[in-house]
């Protein structure tokens, strides 16, 4: 049983989490309209991990005898100035997540919540992760530039990062 209070905080990282994954598909979307098909692949990927992370959050509040509740999601962004703009959004919004995880685990401190703090655990890991991953984009956009004639080079590099996550969840589900 976990306390009222952390219950709530939980339920809340829920709605950020879900609001992650409608973000992601939205920007999957511009991406597919501009014709950049490695990043809206890429996108749709994390927009799928999104909703998981979310599902995660569901499933142990219900594990935990308290109540999960479906988020409402605010509406995203439906367009984005440019591919750089876009990834410099899902990297702020990534340190958002991180920044409330961490306020998740001095929660759990204060709870003395050792239960929770042990699940919080994969998402200290998975932010970090999330973190560097994105940050690497935007040093490779940086690099290639982001005029009209990089975009393509832009795609191929996005399509390339997709491909090795995919095979890094496929090697991680298969251990
Ligand atoms: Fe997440
Ligand atoms: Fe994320």
């Amino acid at each position: 049983m976990i306390s009222k209070t952390m219950e709530n905080a939980l339920n809340t990282q829920i709605s950020l989490e879900g609001y992650a994954s409608f973000l992601y598909l939205s920007m999957a979307s511009w991406c597919d309209k501009e014709g950049l098909q490695g990043c809206a692949a890429f996108m749709h990927r994390q927009s799928d991990e999104e909703r998981q992370h979310m599902l995660r959050i569901f499933h142990y509040i219900s594990e935990v005898d308290g109540h999960a509740l479906a988020p409402a999601i605010a509406q995203p962004p439906h367009s984005f100035e440019s591919v750089h703009k876009l990834f410099e959004q899902v990297y702020a919004h990534e340190q958002k997540v991180t920044a409330s995880i961490n306020e998740l685990l001095s929660l759990a401190y204060k709870d003395n919540d050792h239960t929770t703090l042990n699940f919080l655990q994969w998402y200290v890991t998975e932010q970090r992760e999330e973190e560097a991953l994105m940050r690497g984009i935007l040093d490779r956009i940086k690099l290639i530039g982001d005029g009209p004639m990089s975009l393509y080079y832009i795609d191929k590099e996005m399509e390339k990062i997709n491909k090795a996550e995919l095979a890094a969840e496929a090697a991680e589900s298969a251990a």
